[in-house]
């Protein structure tokens, strides 16, 4: 018998600000999918490894840093796509620090290739780990990277 929801480990993805307009914004360098179509296939993929997920959009600092602290013992894993906050936000680098679960930081564009006020990360040092310039599959994988640490898919 599978695991009931109850039990299943609970991941949150974040998204900052300005990633609503995924699809919209500069598809050259993000894609062309739209942010639902991300989230619905990040909740598919959570089916498959018995994991629930939900997500979270702000193009607020503070909102981003009250949804990190209205989780605080509450998820188990988190993505977080800090956007431009990324290379500015010592709020939610405090935030996250808090949090005590696996994170990964997720970029769909990589940030090192681009202008050099991309390159620096406020968040590189805090998380579990990275994922960028793989476009969409980067969340994705940053899911399957949580299954496995938090023991629902084999790893090595
Ligand atoms: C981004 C990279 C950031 O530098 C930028 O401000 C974004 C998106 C990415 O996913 O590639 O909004 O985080």
């Amino acid at each position: 018998m599978g695991k009931t929801k109850k039990n299943m480990p609970r991941v949150l993805v974040i998204h900052g600000p300005n990633l609503n307009m995924l699809g919209l914004r500069e598809p050259e360098v993000y894609g062309r999918t739209r942010l639902a179509e991300i989230d619905d296939r990040l909740v598919g993929l959570g089916q498959q490894w018995n994991l629930e997920v939900s997500s979270f959009q702000s193009n607020h600092e503070g909102a981003i840093v009250d949804k990190i602290q209205a989780c605080l013992g509450k998820i188990d894993g988190l993505i977080i796509n800090p956007a431009a906050y990324t290379h500015t936000s010592i709020a939610i680098r405090d935030a996250i620090v808090v949090l005590g679960v696996p994170i990964i930081e997720v970029h769909l564009s990589n940030i090192h290739k681009r202008e050099s006020f991309r390159h620096k990360s406020l968040m590189a040092d805090v998380v579990t780990g990275q994922i960028v310039g793989l476009g969409v599959a980067g969340y994705y994988l940053a899911l399957q990277a949580l299954a496995e640490k938090l023991g629902m898919l084999p790893s090595d």
